[in-house]
């Protein structure tokens, strides 16, 4: 995709991944995703950020485009990770950077990943002002925002955060500001991002957030490394969204995840659902077998009841809740009311284990329902009143905040 000028003399030089769809290998996208690089011209032509390796062609051909000449004074490495820096190492032998400046952990990751031996690194921290000519670049170390190298780049002069993975959005497109695009389908995106990326960073988004917001941070782009970038009114609506996700207030939906052997399970998962729409409540029932963990996981952060659901199977759970227990708990989302189900034939473990879970993350647990073999109409009823309790919980609880 060819650089774009996004404020004057600063201009997009990334990668539109369109075809991406395994990000990082634990989550999808199903839109793709860009890895966004962004070159200041002034008297130290400086590059912020590079892309994923394969796109290291592209990049030097937008770098090429945007300056005429090819030529990059400094490079800053807000982040090490290698969708964020895998162009590195050509980009150093081919245009030979004056000064690359990179956070104090971040040094110690990029020794980890390249063989840097001659590279003109230099550590750069929030005590740190660089005059590039006519603009100067501040930085804000985000240590777990989300690698404990990552960093922000402030260009004070434009009032522009350059702000690596925080904000971002895994989608495609061939414009380059948010404002320009579908706005369900780009806050959707920007909160399944939060969802599965930033959520168990949130009390450091919350002092990041605090951090911007001071006076001398005045912002009025903020251009995160993947996605699109905010501009105007855009601007507080993400931060006032990321306020929110990261202080994960209850809200009025619920999801039913589960997984079935012989339909059970999956009956069960629906009476409960029935009950919580009784209620009022806003309900998504999704089955581990039919939507990815990384689906099921946006709907949760979402929700302000999560009930799961899970065939016994050799005295636990099936596979997918397995994993999907292991996923969510490594996510840490806080603050939601929860419960457990299943059916079994003979030990039933199944609830026990996924009630047990629930609990050490933190889910506020209601006593669930287990069904013998296949469930009758009193079971089932049963089911509807569990979908009634938690939905009633659900309803005192945003009642009281
Ligand atoms: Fe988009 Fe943490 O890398």
């Amino acid at each position: 995709m060819t650089a774009s000028e996004i404020a004057k003399d600063i201009y997009w030089v990334g990668a539109v991944d369109w075809n991406r769809r395994n990000f990082h290998g634990y989550s999808v996208c199903p839109k793709g995703t860009t890895y966004n690089a962004f070159l200041i011209k002034d008297e130290k032509t400086t590059l912020i950020d590079t892309v994923s390796a394969e796109f290291s062609g592209e990049l030097l051909c937008n770098i090429a485009q945007a300056t005429g000449s090819g030529k990059v004074d400094y490079i800053v490495v807000n982040h090490v990770e290698p969708d964020h820096s895998g162009a590195l190492p050509r980009l150093v032998e081919s245009l030979k950077p004056e000064k690359i400046f990179i956070s104090p952990m971040g040094l110690k990751v990029l020794k980890e990943y390249y063989n840097c031996e001659g590279w003109p690194l230099e550590v750069v921290g929030n005590d740190t002002t660089l005059s590039i000519g006519r603009r100067s670049l501040k930085f804000l170390e985000t240590r777990m925002l989300h690698w404990p190298d990552s960093m922000m780049t402030y260009v004070v002069e434009d009032k522009l955060l350059i702000s690596s993975d925080a904000f971002g959005q895994n989608l495609a497109s061939s414009e380059r500001f948010a404002d320009q695009v579908d706005q369900g389908e780009l806050w959707g995106q920007t909160s399944r991002y939060y969802a599965n990326i930033v959520l168990p960073y949130s009390t450091v988004t919350l002092k990041v957030l605090e951090e911007v917001t001071k006076p001398g941070w005045e912002i009025g782009m903020i251009a995160p490394d993947h996605g699109l970038i905010w501009r105007g009114e855009g601007v507080g609506q993400v931060v006032e969204a990321y306020t929110r996700y990261a202080r994960q207030a209850p809200t009025n939906k619920a999801v039913v995840f589960y997984d079935t052997m012989w339909h059970s399970t999956e009956h069960m998962a629906g009476a409960i659902a029935d009950g919580l729409v009784q209620t009022g409540v806003s309900v998504k029932i999704m089955s581990l077998a039919a939507n990815h963990h990384s689906d099921v996981m946006a709907e949760v952060f979402e929700a302000g009841a999560v009930l799961a659901g899970s065939a016994t199977h050799n005295n636990g759970v099936l596979p997918s809740m397995a994993g999907m227990l292991a996923y969510m708990k490594g996510l840490r989302p806080q603050g939601k009311i929860g419960a457990a189900f299943g059916s079994y034939g003979w030990s039933g473990e199944s609830m026990k284990h996924i009630a047990a879970q629930m609990a050490d993350m933190g889910f506020e647990m209601i006593e669930g329902v287990r069904v013998k073999n296949a469930p009758k109409h009193e079971q089932l009823k049963g089911c509807v009143q569990l979908g009634r309790t938690v939905g009633e919980a659900l309803k005192a609880k945003l009642a009281a905040s």
